[in-house]
């Protein structure tokens, strides 16, 4: 094309021909229509603004957007009450493109998963698995791989007893990126539903999520440390090995009457709460037949005798 000595585009025009092209499409076509039938050679004029809107077409146009790579959102769903997700993992849920969540995630959460997403149920129960690990991580990297922005929905907090060290491993094996949405563990959810504090100052300056047995049996602590006057540990799938862990700490010198209470399906509707002592743990949890997740918190007893009733007791107290 032909160029005028001393020609050049300058910024201003560039931005005012690519405002003319993205309003009249049509107006480039003409004028490449024009010159091919009148000759270059006669339109100087035209080539010129030929040239500019070619530049500022080239100047202007946007990159094909890339697809997004796959990703996983390791999302705490909390205790059950979908009011205590925090506003990030309910935005990881509603851009999910598939949700793999564990059992006890609540139907309610699930619920605000958004429309179209893919739910899969991988139904881990604690240290039992219906769905062995190395399964979860193979469903997990299965479907990033493919692009899918994944949500791996854990019960409470994903970094408290929810195996998350093992499928960030198989991410980062498998170049997937991936990050964490902490959430409501469920010891700040039975403290709350008893009206305590986890630490107190004069009481206990350290607090211990204890789990009551882990893949090799029931789980060894320092018992001699917990037993002491004041400590306070909130124990994790307790419930099978309350007479363990009463042997153990009555073993190593605790007070009998210690205050132990268990929260069972805390935050949800269904939330129980058994208020006992150490000497009584076995025997009331076994008349008491939780069958929900629950806590137990060695060290604390509920704040007043109203949220001690039993389940029992707060039916009569609403009849
Ligand atoms: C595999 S652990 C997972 C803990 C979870 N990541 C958390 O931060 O709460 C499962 C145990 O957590 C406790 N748990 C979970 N949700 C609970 C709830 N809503 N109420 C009481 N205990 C709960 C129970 O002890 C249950 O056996």
């Amino acid at each position: 094309m032909e160029r005028p000595a001393g020609f050049a585009a300058k910024p201003e025009h560039i931005s005012l021909f690519a405002g003319v092209t993205g309003k009249y499409p049509e107006l480039f076509s003409i004028l490449q229509e024009s010159q091919r039938a009148t000759g270059a050679a006669t339109m100087k004029p035209l080539s010129r603004i030929l040239s500019l809107l070619t530049r500022a077409n080239a100047a202007t146009a946007k990159p094909a957007a890339l697809p997004r790579p796959g990703h996983v959102a390791f999302v705490g769903a909390g205790p059950g009450d979908a009011g205590l997700l925090t506003v990030k993992a309910l935005n990881a849920l509603q851009s999910a493109d598939v949700v793999i969540h564990d059992r006890l995630v609540s139907a309610e959460i699930l619920a605000l998963a958004g429309r179209g997403t893919a739910l899969i149920d991988v139904g881990k129960q604690g240290f039992g698995t219906s769905t062995a690990q190395s399964e979860i991580n193979a469903l997990i990297v299965h479907h990033a791989a493919r692009g899918s922005q994944v949500v791996r929905l854990k019960g409470g907090d994903p970094s408290v007893f929810g195996r998350l060290d093992e499928e960030i491993d198989a991410c980062d094996a498998a170049g997937i990126g991936w990050h964490v949405v902490p959430g409501i563990t469920a010891a700040s959810a039975s403290a709350a539903a008893i009206g305590q504090s986890l630490t107190k100052r004069g009481r206990n300056s350290s607090l211990r999520l204890l789990t009551g047995h882990d893949m090799q049996g029931f789980a060894d602590h320092d018992w001699r440390a917990l037993a002491r006057p004041g400590e306070v540990a909130a124990i994790y799938m307790g419930k099978a090995s309350a007479r363990f862990v009463q042997g153990r700490l009555i073993m190593h010198g605790a007070d009998r009457a210690t205050p132990v209470t268990l929260v069972e399906n805390a935050s949800r509707p269904d939330q129980r709460i058994l208020a006992t002592t150490l000497e009584r743990l076995p025997a009331d949890l076994a008349a008491w037949q939780a069958s929900g997740p629950a806590l137990t918190l060695f060290g604390l007893a509920p704040r007043d005798a109203a949220t001690a009733l039993t389940e029992i007791e707060q039916k009569q107290e609403l009849a």
